[in-house]
Parts: C-alpha cells; structure tokens; sequence
C-alpha cells in the first residue's frame, strides 16, 4: 500500500483513488501518525506527504513528524507537494502528464509496489476477513435496498450464507416497486435470510398533520431506528451488527484539517443495551469501488448504479403534512418519469432525477369541468459532491411525453412543472 499524509489538500482522494486505479492499493492518514503507528500498517510500500491551502490551523502551521524521513520507506513530498495539490489528478491534461508520471514512477520504481488491488482479490479477501471475524455467529443487517448496503448483503451473503439476516423496512416512502425488488432480489434470487416489515401505516399514522420538514425527518428518522430495534430484540444470538460505512465516511469524519468536519451517521443511534459489535467490509471502499464491488458480487446493473434516495425517501418530496393521495401520486409520477429517463438514455447521464407534489392546488379542466388537483414538479440535477448542482436542460420533446403521461395516469393531477432552479440558491430536494 502507498499511504498518503494529510496536510489539508482537498486532492488526497483524488490521489488515493488515483494509485487505486494503478492497481496497488492506498490510504489516506492523518499528518500527525506516529512512526510507530505507521510501522504498524501491513505492507507500506511508500509515502506521499501531500499539502494544502489548510496547511495552517489555529494559525499553527502543521507539518509530519521529520522521523517519518528516516523510517527507510520512500517519501514524495517537498517540491512535489505543490504539484500535486492543485491539479485533480483525474482530469490529467497534457501539462499535469508529468505528474502522473512522477506518480507512477514512484509507486513502481522507486517503492517497488506491485499492481495486485482489484476488485476480485478485494471481495475474496474481504470474505475471508470476515469469516474470520464473525466465526459461527450471526450479523444483523438495516437492508435499506441502497447501494452500499445491497453491496454489504451480497458480500456477507457470499461470506457467511444464512448466518446473515438482514431486515427491510419498508416505511411507506419507498419509490414505486423498489422494496418489492429487494425482497425480489435478496430473498428470492439470492435466498438471503432477509425479514421484510411493511410499516406504512405506523409511519404515516405518526406523520399525519406534520409540516415541518426537519420535524418529518426526525419522525422518520427515529421511527426506523425504533422498528429495527424492535426486530432485532425479537432475534436470539446475534453478536454482529453490519453496515455499509465506506471509505468517505471515515475520511470525512476522521480528518484533522478539513474546515468542517461532517461526521457521518449510517445506522448509529441504537439504544445502550441493544450493543454490538460492527462489520463494515466497505469501509477502505470509495463509491465508484463500491458500485464495482457489487457488479463483482453479481448483483443488478440497476441496483448497482442506482441514483441517490434520500433516508426520509418521498417523505420530503410530499410536501407539508403528508397524505396519502398525494404520496400515491408523487410515487406514480416518479415511476414514470424514470420509465422515460431510462427509456431516453437520461438515467445513465443524470445525477438525481425525482418529481415533488405541493401541497396546494391549481385550478385546470378535465372533461369540460372545472378541475381543482394539484401540481407535480420534475426536478433534474447533475453535482459532482451534492454541495453545488445545476439542472439538466432536458429537451423539450422528452418532457412533454413525460407531461402527458403524468396528466393521464396520474390521479389528482393537473398541472406539471420543470424545476430550473441550480444549488444554490435551491437545494436539491424541495424540503
Ligand atoms: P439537498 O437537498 O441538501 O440534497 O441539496 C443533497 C443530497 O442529499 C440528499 N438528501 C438527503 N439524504 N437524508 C438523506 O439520506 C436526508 O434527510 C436528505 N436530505 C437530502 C438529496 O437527495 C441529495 O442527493
């Protein structure tokens, strides 16, 4: 492995995923590791001291412990630094070459490291690790039907057979067939130990009269845990809690130099007594490695490359207090907006595609009578990182087919909206 110190730059995963994509695996640590600590990692070919605009903190400057210069590991920093720090190490041009190849030339020849990291290895390893870490025992998994973690389910699947059980909520903000092709998918085709909840009506029962968005996600947000803790009384024997942690989580609430620090929540939140221990086999993992990893388990192209859903699902999408005709009809446009994106090459080019339904009313005219329903909003983004978003300029043709079958599929509905608005000054999902 070639191990990257962190001195602030924002491009460390750039280059972290850079040699990955070489073949020999990398990680990203804090400046301030220790010697020892690093002694301590398996198979460090090399060392890449990579700086940044935080370089300074508190007005402090930081830098690594100078012993790590004498350790007898090859180092790339002083002078390289700079370099590396303000080109993406993706977007090679032909002025950055040269440090794509000072990249490789010091991870092949200088530190002698071997092009063995793929994806196959990693998965075999991985369920060997995990073999080893569980033994016999049972591991309990949130299988929200998500890409991370579909990809855990598939690789415990792989590694511990039924000793994994995974539990779906289906809390009744789910798009349209999507806990129906989990159940499919895992209990059907993979034979996964999987127990299915359908919780619809206790959800929209405790969400009944509630506007306020932050209040919807914290309804729907301590609900999940309560009903997963439920389930996972009612099991006997279980030592092992799974999750889909991957590898920007730790990075993001781990480092030392970011301005802000995020700190990452997948499951997390379970009472005190309801204690266990975690496997988390993605966590060196970063997203477009996770989407691989699942290919490499055989699981769907769809699900594998599914677009971002947001925990609170459609809750946040019917806005003001939700009621069930209009959730009914959110879903509904939604299934078919992305039967027309996929029928259009849209669903591959598009980062997060959805339709919204207000919670107020338009007048229009259906059968030559006057109509009183409500609207649906398409909205359409392409980000990079979910901070900042731009709209995709869907052509014309494409949503108006789209409008029409809305207007005569859809219940309750009259009117249909495209959302132009960029992050910022909008957010990505309405609430
Ligand atoms: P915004 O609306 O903040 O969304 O521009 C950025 C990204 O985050 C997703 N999102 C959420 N995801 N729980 C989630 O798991 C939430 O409460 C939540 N709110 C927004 C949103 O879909 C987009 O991808």
């Amino acid at each position: 492995m070639i191990v990257i110190l962190d001195l602030g730059s924002h491009e460390n995963t750039v280059l972290a995923r850079a040699i990955r994509a070489l073949g020999v695996y990398s990680e990203i640590y804090p400046h301030d590791i220790t010697v020892g600590e690093l002694k301590a990692l398996p198979n460090v070919k090399g060392i890449i001291i990579n700086g940044g605009p935080n370089h300074v903190i508190d007005g402090v400057a930081i830098d690594v412990d100078p012993a790590i210069y004498s350790m007898g590991i090859p180092v790339m920093a002083a002078g390289h630094d700079k370099a590396l720090c303000e080109v993406k190490l993706d977007e090679f041009t032909d002025d950055i070459e040269g440090i794509k190849k000072a990249v490789k030339s010091f991870v092949f020849d200088t530190c002698k490291a071997e092009a063995n990291w793929n994806m196959t290895n990693f998965v075999n390893d991985q369920i060997e690790l995990v073999r080893r870490q569980v033994g016999d025992k049972k591991v309990l998994l949130a299988l929200s039907g998500g890409v991370d973690s579909s990809v855990v389910a598939a690789l415990l699947l792989k590694a511990i057979g039924n000793k994994l059980v995974c539990v779906h909520v289906n809390h009744g903000l789910m798009r349209k067939g999507e806990s129906e092709d989990v159940v499919e998918v895992f209990k059907n085709q993979l034979k996964a130990n999987l127990i299915y909840k359908d919780v619809t009506d206790r959800f929209l029962d405790k969400l009944a009269g509630v506007a306020d968005p932050e209040e919807k996600r914290k309804i729907i947000g301590g609900e999940f845990i309560r009903v997963f803790e439920e389930e996972a009384r009612k099991l006997d024997g279980i030592d092992y809690l799974a999750q889909g942690t991957i590898y920007p989580d730790i990075v993001e609430s781990g480092t030392k130099t970011a301005k802000m620090v995020k700190s990452h929540h997948n499951v997390g939140g379970l009472p005190e007594d309801l204690q266990f221990e975690l496997v988390e086999p993605l966590r060196q993992l970063f997203k477009d490695e996770v989407r691989a990893c699942g290919l490499e388990l055989g699981l769907p192209y769809e699900m594998v490359f599914r677009q971002p859903f947001p925990g609170p699902g459609l809750g946040v999408r019917c806005l003001g207090a939700i009621t069930r005709d209009r959730l009914e009809a959110v879903r509904e446009a939604d299934a078919i907006l992305r039967e027309e994106f996929q029928l259009a090459g849209l669903d591959k080019k598009v980062w997060q595609y959805f339709t919204v339904v207000p919670d107020f009313k338009s007048v229009g005219v259906r059968d030559n009578a006057r109509s009183f329903d409500w609207p649906v909003i398409i909205r359409a983004v392409n980000t990079v990182d979910a901070m900042t978003a731009t709209i995709e300029p869907v052509d014309w043709p494409i949503l108006m087919k789209i409008t029409d079958r809305i207007l005569k599929e859809v219940k309750n509905v009259n009117r249909v909206c495209y959302d132009m608005s960029p992050k910022p000054n909008a957010t990505i999902e309405w609430e």
